[in-house]
């Protein structure tokens, strides 16, 4: 997308909704489901404070009205979990959740910081350490 922390972290989230959906068709047992919805919650928690500190260092206009967004998805996310552990929901509609905001707020919200950053005259808090620690060995920048 253009921001390497940030990239690293979606493609973190898409995995694990892979993961959970590997679990899901291999019909492992509730609990292992349960934990990890519970990794890909955390995860996520940790993915939007990182990104709205992001948006924060950089002087991004509408970081309150992204947060918000990020504040809703949670909150819809705890219901979800709270109806599956309830056997009010599977965690296959979880998945289908996961899947439909995924997509769209990567492409709509989360493309319009990255249209900001590619000019903004404050940088990211530790971006010249990106090259170091997030590529893997190798690896070179695209
Ligand atoms: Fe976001
Ligand atoms: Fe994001």
């Amino acid at each position: 997308m253009g921001n390497d922390l940030i990239d690293l972290q979606h493609r973190m989230l898409v995995l694990l909704c892979r993961k959970l959906d590997i679990a899901i068709k291999t019909r492992q047992p509730e609990q292992t489901i349960r934990w990890i919805i519970v990794e890909l919650k955390k995860f996520t928690e940790f993915h939007f404070t990182s990104e709205e500190n992001l948006m924060h260092e950089i002087g991004y206009p509408s970081v309150g009205e992204h947060a918000l967004i990020h504040t809703e998805l949670l909150v819809q996310l705890d219901m979800m979990l709270a109806k599956i552990s309830h056997h009010r929901e599977f965690p296959e509609d979880l998945l289908y959740f996961l899947n439909k905001w995924l997509v769209q707020h990567l492409a709509q919200e989360d493309m319009k910081i990255v249209d900001f950053l590619r000019l903004a005259v404050h940088r990211p808090i530790g971006e010249e350490l990106y090259e170091q620690y997030l590529l893997a060995p190798g690896r070179t920048k695209t």
